[in-house]
């Protein structure tokens, strides 16, 4: 350890006010966080569109627009298809991808399955929340419309408006005095978010900078739900390690779904990477999301500024890991990719026991099985699964915090076995004696139509609206300069050879 006194001594989320400022001011004019306790505009003026700041910032926009080089979309359902089985009946069955470069966000939920394909603005399944960690366009109409303008309707309503992927009115106030100098000016310009930093002590304007870097990522890298099927809230009143916000969720009955096999009432992980990484050795440490996804770098004349690649921090390990590690590139790879192996691992040990256990639900129900006789165990299969999707949809958890992802799964295994073993009870008693068939699911094909699921119909209708519906969005934000003329266009987002 050559730096770490270079680090603050913080400590877990749980430890509130450990990113405190001392010198945190009281202002006179209401900070934006009070303006979004009180629901109120926060009077912002949010620059969306990126491509205006590629001249005046061109090592931070060159290396931003870089994200466009990690371009893998594999889907996550075809490596593991025992997923397509737990999330029956919820739309994530359909198709879930891995995460790619920041520069596709627009378009990766435009082209999804899970966002249907509506034909006008009050059609599709999903509402506007499905867009809100999308892009600087989100802050921007929330300001201009006001949260319930922009939650309440259908998520085809602003398809027009929100265009502009992950960007830089995201993280920086970039109409500020400090900006147009060059520096940061961090800033966290969604209500609900600066509202959830404030339930766990996190309030934005006392913030230290170090805290101020983490709270622009947990934006978005976070778990939330959509508060009566429309505003994006996050759990985090109880704390935010799996018990406290699995919690939460009993507290109020929250279920984002019935399951389709087991009829357990489910609940749906988003991606709790602040959560976790808060949980980590390095969270604890004060080590955050910045030291390693965006280092601080020099350009061939010197400058150093901010490398705006958000990627996988290997690629960039002597200004990354090695400004505090000793270790060579290989061996702390190694040792990642160990934690890694094991956490996959053990997931697939409690995948396998929830799938069988939404199996035999299945078959008890259908054996005759009584509410009252489920409820316990709908309880138990609901807890199983939470804990495996806290982990499983928190990519880059094995790197963040492994041990306690691994705490957390053996936890899912306990509550998955209490299902079983009651589940055993009362397939016995209806004459159920024999073990339960499970149906060939070892590819997504087999185990999306085990479900009964139509994947080529959706995909035909998906790419009707590709063809029609979103060219005529991408048209109307050029005419109100949401995105540049098609001719700059091609300029300014395709990624450039020498850009890093
Ligand atoms: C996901 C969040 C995020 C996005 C998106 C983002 N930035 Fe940054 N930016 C940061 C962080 C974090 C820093 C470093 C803050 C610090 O040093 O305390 C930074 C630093 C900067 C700085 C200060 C100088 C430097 O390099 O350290 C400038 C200028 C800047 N960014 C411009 C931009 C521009 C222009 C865009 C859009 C093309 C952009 N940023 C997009 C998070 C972001
Ligand atoms: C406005 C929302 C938003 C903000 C702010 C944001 N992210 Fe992301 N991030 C996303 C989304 C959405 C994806 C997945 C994009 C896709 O696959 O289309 C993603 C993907 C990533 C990836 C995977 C990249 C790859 O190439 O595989 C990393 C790493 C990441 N984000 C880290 C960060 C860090 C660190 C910060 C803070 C500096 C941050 N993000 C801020 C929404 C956001
Ligand atoms: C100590 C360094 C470190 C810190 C701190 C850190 N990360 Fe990471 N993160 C990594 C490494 C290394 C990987 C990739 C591991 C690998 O090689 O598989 C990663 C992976 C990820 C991924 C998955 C990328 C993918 O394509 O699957 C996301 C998303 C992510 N980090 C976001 C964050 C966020 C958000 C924070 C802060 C809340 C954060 N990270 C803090 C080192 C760090
Ligand atoms: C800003 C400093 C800093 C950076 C950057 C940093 N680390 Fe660490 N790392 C720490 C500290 C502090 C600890 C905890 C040491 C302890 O408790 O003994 C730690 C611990 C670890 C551990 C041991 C974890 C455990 O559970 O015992 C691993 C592995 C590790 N870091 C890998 C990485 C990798 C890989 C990167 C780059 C992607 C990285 N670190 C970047 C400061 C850093």
């Amino acid at each position: 350890m050559k730096r770490l006194t270079k680090t603050l001594a913080m400590a877990t989320i749980a430890m509130l006010g450990c990113f405190h400022s001392a010198q945190a001011e009281e202002k006179a004019t209401e900070t934006l966080t009070q303006k979004a306790l009180k629901h109120e505009k926060l009077g912002v003026t949010v620059e969306s569109a990126n491509h205006l700041f590629a001249d005046k910032y061109p090592l931070q926009y060159n290396s931003w627009k870089a994200t466009s080089e990690s371009t893998d979309r594999g889907s996550a359902l075809e490596v593991d298809p025992r997923s397509v089985i737990l999330w029956a009946g919820y739309s994530f069955s359909k198709e879930y991808n891995k995460p790619r470069g920041h520069f596709y966000a627009v378009t990766d939920v435009r082209e999804i399955l899970r966002t249907g394909a509506p034909k006008d603005e009050n059609d599709g399944p999903q509402p506007m929340a499905c867009w809100t960690c999308k892009g600087p366009d989100v802050p921007r109409l929330i300001e201009e419309k006001g949260e319930r303008g922009y939650f309440d309707p259908k998520w085809a309503k602003y398809g027009s408006e929100i265009v502009n992927s992950i960007g830089c009115a995201d993280c920086h106030d970039t109409k500020s005095e400090d900006f147009k100098e060059g520096k940061p000016a961090l800033r966290v310009a969604r209500p609900h978010v600066l509202r959830a930093l404030e339930s766990v002590g996190w309030t934005f304007e006392n913030l230290d900078k170090q805290g101020k870097r983490v709270a622009v990522c947990a934006n978005c890298h976070v778990e939330y739900y959509f508060k009566d099927k429309k505003d994006v809230t996050f759990p985090w009143k109880n704390g935010v390690d799996v018990s406290s916000i699995e919690k939460y969720y009993d507290d109020i009955e929250f279920a984002d779904w019935t399951h389709a096999l087991s009829k357990a009432p489910m609940l749906k992980a988003q991606h709790p990477d602040f959560e976790i990484w808060s949980q980590g050795v390095h969270g604890k440490n004060g080590v955050t999301c910045i030291d390693c996804h965006m280092p601080k770098v020099k350009d061939k004349d010197g400058k150093v500024y901010t490398d705006h690649k958000i990627g996988n921090p290997f690629d960039q390990f002597e200004n990354t890991c090695k400004t505090c590690h000793e270790q060579s590139k290989e061996t702390l790879q190694k040792r990642v990719a160990e934690h890694k192996k094991q956490v996959k691992d053990a997931m697939i040990k409690l995948e396998d026991q929830i799938v069988k256990a939404h199996f035999e639900a299945k078959a008890a129900w259908e054996a005759g099985a009584t509410p009252d006789e489920m409820k316990d165990i709908l309880k138990a299969i609901r807890h199983a699964q939470w804990r495996w999707d806290y982990t499983s949809a928190s990519h880059g958890g094995y790197m963040h915090a492994p041990d306690m992802m691994l705490h957390v799964i053996a936890t899912g295994i306990d509550r998955a076995a209490d299902a079983r073993a009651q589940l055993g009870v009362v397939l016995a008693k209806h004459g159920v004696t024999t073990p339960v068939a499970i149906p060939d699911i070892s590819t997504r094909e087999k185990a999306q139509k085990a479900i009964g699921l139509d994947i080529p119909k959706d995909q035909a209708a998906k790419d009707e609206f590709l063809r029609t519906v979103v060219p005529q969005w991408e048209a109307t934000a050029r005419e109100k300069g949401l995105l540049p003329p098609v001719e700059v266009q091609k300029e300014v987002t395709t990624p450039k050879a020498e850009a890093k």
